[in-house]
């Protein structure tokens, strides 16, 4: 026989007597023929495939639910049906990006039913663009499923092998943590959406689109495979995840792909995925920037409850209507008018929405708004009583509505009421469209903070203008606050799903010495953030003195919120980036670099044919330094032609906005932009030379770059600089993400070795407490001492309590001293909290220690 019909008679075999092995995929292919999905049944199981150019992106990932009181709807699948379809279209929004968006797709729907039991459907809907693909779950009304709990819905994204990953740690409650690069190997359970890059240098985004009426889904290895991710759904107080009716459909799970991170940016996959603009008349809704009565409290200049420093009185309101008006900001945020705020974190969260405190007036500062072309936006805090905030709702919106205001930001930031709601779960998902479609019937556009993730219902609901949903400014109001990396890593994370009210716009940089508590950016890097971190609602953050007579704020004044077009002109994710907008014949670009001062070289061949551009520069100057001379920058006007290229220097932190305009009347007298580049050559000579963020001590001690040995594991996620962080003479600074080592349930417990006997004087190791962070400093930490074929013997310890009053961000050096001891090893245990107490806002989750640099004398 020959091996050929050997082959067929297995053929044969294998599809006559199990019908249920592998059937043959059906396939679709992106408009551009680039992407393939392949959905098949094997054994039963429905399962898709990913490709690009013939690649896979994706290896065999299934699909499918476990219910609570009915069996799985996991397997034993036949296909019922298989349709295709495409749609190539055009449509505008509003506002966002850009003006057109296009929509071009190929779709495959599968029906599938049980082959046995009770025979319920399922149906799996892909739509294949050109940059990616969104896959959603279709449960057709039907006597076997009518309504159901979800305890699991068992999406798997199969990646291919290793990437490198951006992403947050998975999180029911909140999105507020910077971005960590890791192996995909080495992490755990993330937040959506998160950024991957292959090892062929393809760039990916999972997340999800249009979620309505269902849990926020996280991302989690359930499998011995490393490289495969599981969906992991935001659970109810019961443990359901979500509960439902049929017929019923569930979010897309979209993954992006692009070539350049760059194009990542561009990608409108999820705005595609949503239903069209549900508002009929939309006149009321216009982007706008913004002032606050706000950063003043994140300072402790102000108080957001009444008192001798309340922020929300009538006559402040007004002197920051006055200079919105001067400076043509269109809005005015007042965040603590309304009685309450006494409440905020006690637990209560009572806050009345439809009393303003006594010496705000809201009719007064509305109307004095009205006069003077500044819309004043009302302000929501509920600290996560929902119950309380429900029942006004109504009578608050309307309240808003009837005094002339169009936008509201509303906030959650505490625990839930009831406990044990998380804040992305169904019922909060829920709860944040109630509160869009009620601000909707009274034309009131939202920016929610502390919010569910961004999906994309923008489309839907052009009135959900911005929200917070990651890192924001306010963190460097009183923390170790957001590294340079992260604002240059938002726009390929974070900012994917959407825009992000991340308040740029800080002049008063180093605003507390002696706390250590700043901006870590440059004055230039604060106004490129105007045109890379995408808001339609912006906030120029500061308190108005500190905008007083600041040249620098006409770029604040120039940039648009809304844009005809984007380009991304170079990014890598973490590194720099560089985006231009446009707004009618005007063109902005915003340049931002991380810790590394960085020199870009832009070609200008996106602006138009034959005309001249003055460009208005704002840069680093030549002594602009990120650590002792952050808001140093030069303000220079050029001639620029499409053919011309851009030279950007950067220092460290460091940044470059700029604004093109047609020159209408001749103006001879300009430099050349090619002046302007030869002195960005001159800069990056001095910024090399500058201390940079993040910069660290190196000390020599007994210790270092000696063994070192694990008897608990570190956590993956944070391995500060590998294996022998802890050692390697290098002090941990600022960053605490490259510097330090975090243990998350384990108790640390290492042994360094150093080789041979030596006699030892002193012994410490640092510890970081970042309260904001869940880092907490250990309670308990012992140090013993030991020589071969010796029992350790303890030379010391230390129990630290009261994490509570410390302020944010403090290094601790536990250290014990004794009368010289020889020893060859020397073993240190620290005790973790391990859960987050009750008055932390995470209660009950775990928490962290983080480590560095064992000190041995
Ligand atoms: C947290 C928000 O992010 C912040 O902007 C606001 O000022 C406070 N909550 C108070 O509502
Ligand atoms: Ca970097």
């Amino acid at each position: 026989m020959t091996i050929r019909f050997i082959a067929l008679i297995a053929f044969f075999f294998l599809t006559s007597t199990h019908v249920l092995a592998v059937i043959a995929p059906i396939k679709i292919n992106s408009p551009d023929n680039a992407l393939t999905i392949e959905f098949f049944i094997e054994q039963g199981k429905a399962n898709y495939r990913l490709l690009h150019q013939n690649q896979a992106l994706l290896t065999p990932s299934s699909l499918g639910f476990i219910f609570a009181e009915q069996p799985a709807l996991l397997g034993d699948f036949v296909i019922l049906a298989s349709n295709k379809s495409s749609v190539n279209n055009v449509w505008q929004r509003q506002w966002g990006e850009s003006k057109l968006v296009h929509n071009h797709y190929r779709e495959l729907t599968v029906s599938l039913q049980e082959r046995t039991n009770l025979k319920r459907q399922l149906s799996i809907v892909f739509r294949l663009y050109n940059d990616g693909v969104g896959v959603r779950y279709l449960l057709p009304a039907q006597p076997h499923l009518q309504s159901f709990a979800i305890t699991s819905e068992e999406t798997e994204f199969s990646l291919n092998g290793q990437h490198t990953l951006w992403s947050t740690p998975a999180n029911y409650d909140s999105y507020e943590a910077e971005y960590r690069r890791s192996k995909l190997s080495d992490v755990n359970a993330v937040n959506t959406p998160i950024t991957l890059k292959s090892e062929q240098g393809l760039y990916l985004s999972i997340h999800e689109a249009a979620l309505t009426n269902y849990a926020g889904m996280t991302l989690i290895k359930k499998a011995q495979n490393p490289y495969q991710f599981t969906s992991d759904l935001v659970p109810w107080p019961d443990g359901i995840k979500v509960k439902g009716q049929t017929p019923f459909k569930t979010p897309w799970r979209t993954i992006q792909v692009a070539e350049s991170a760059a194009e990542l940016i561009t990608s409108d996959l999820i705005v595609n995925l949503n239903e069209p603009n549900v508002i009929e008349d939309t006149s009321w809704i216009k982007p706008m920037k913004y002032l606050g009565i706000w950063w003043g409290m994140h300072m402790r200049e102000y108080t957001w409850q009444a008192g001798p420093k309340h922020g929300a009185t009538t006559e402040n309101a007004k002197n920051y209507i006055d200079f919105a008006k001067k400076h043509g900001i269109e809005g005015l945020l007042v965040e603590g008018w309304n009685q309450g705020w006494e409440t905020w974190h006690s637990g209560l969260n009572i806050q009345d929405f439809t009393k303003a405190y006594d010496d705000f007036d809201l009719v007064e500062v509305a109307a004095y708004g009205a006069k003077n072309n500044v819309a004043l936006i009302g302000h929501h805090e509920t600290g996560g009583n929902i119950p309380s905030y429900e029942k006004q709702m109504d009578v608050a919106f309307k309240l808003y509505s009837d005094v002339g205001v169009h936008a509201i930001k509303t906030g959650y930031a505490g625990k839930m009421i009831p406990a044990g709601v998380y804040h992305h779960g169904q019922e909060m998902v829920n709860h944040y469209r109630k509160v869009v479609e009620l601000a909707a019937k009274h034309q009131i556009m939202v920016n929610a903070h502390e919010p569910i993730k961004p999906t994309g219902i923008r489309r839907t609901y052009p009135n959900m203008m911005t929200r917070e949903g990651g890192k924001g400014m306010e963190w460097n109001g009183w923390s170790a606050g957001n590294s340079p990396e992260h604002t240059v890593t938002l726009p390929f994370t974070r900012l994917l799903a959407g825009p992000m009210d991340y308040t740029p716009g800080i002049f008063n940089i180093e605003f507390d010495r002696q706390k250590q508590y700043r901006v870590h950016s440059t004055l230039a890097r604060q106004l490129a953030m105007y045109v890379v971190l995408y808001s339609p609602l912006q906030m120029a953050a500061d308190m108005i003195e500190n905008y007083q007579a600041k040249p620098a704020f006409e770029f604040i004044e120039k940039v648009p919120t809304t844009w005809d077009e984007t380009k991304v002109l170079t990014g890598e994710i973490g590194d720099y980036i560089s985006i231009a907008r446009r707004s009618g014949q005007q063109w902005f670009i915003g340049s931002m670099t991380d810790e590394q001062p960085r020199l870009l070289n832009i070609k200008l061949d996106f602006l138009a044919e034959n005309i001249a551009y003055i460009a208005r520069v704002f840069s680093d100057a030549n002594k602009t330094s990120y650590h002792d001379n952050p808001t140093d920058i030069d303000i220079e006007s050029y001639l620029v032609k499409k053919d011309d290229e851009l030279a950007i220097a950067m220092t460290g932190s460091g940044g470059q906005a700029l604004y093109l305009t047609p020159l209408t009347i001749s103006n001879g007298d300009l430099p050349l932009i090619t002046e302007q580049n030869q002195r960005a050559l001159a800069k990056m000579k001095i910024y090399q030379r500058l201390r940079q963020y993040g910069a660290v001590k190196r000390i020599k001690h007994l210790a270092v770059n000696k063994k070192i040995q694990y008897f608990t594991d570190y956590d993956k996620a944070y391995r500060a600089g590998g294996e022998s962080a802890l050692v390697d003479g290098i002090v941990g600074g600022a960053d605490y993400k490259t510097f330090w080592q975090g243990y998350r349930k384990n108790n640390l417990n290492v042994v360094i070795d150093l080789g041979e006997q030596q006699l030892l004087s002193s012994v410490e190791i640092g510890f970081l407490q970042s309260v904001l962070h869940s880092i907490l400093l250990p309670s308990k930490v012992n140090f013993s001492l030991a020589n071969d074929n010796e029992a350790y013997r303890s030379i010391g310890e230390l129990h630290f309590n009261s994490v509570e009053s410390m302020p944010d961000f403090q290094q601790k050096q536990f250290k014990v001293r004794f009368d010289k001891q020889s020893a060859r090893f020397i073993k240190i245990t620290a005790k973790n909290v391990s859960e987050l107490p009750d008055w932390h806002i995470r209660a009950g989750q775990e928490s962290f220690i983080f480590a560095d640099e064992v000190i041995v004398h």
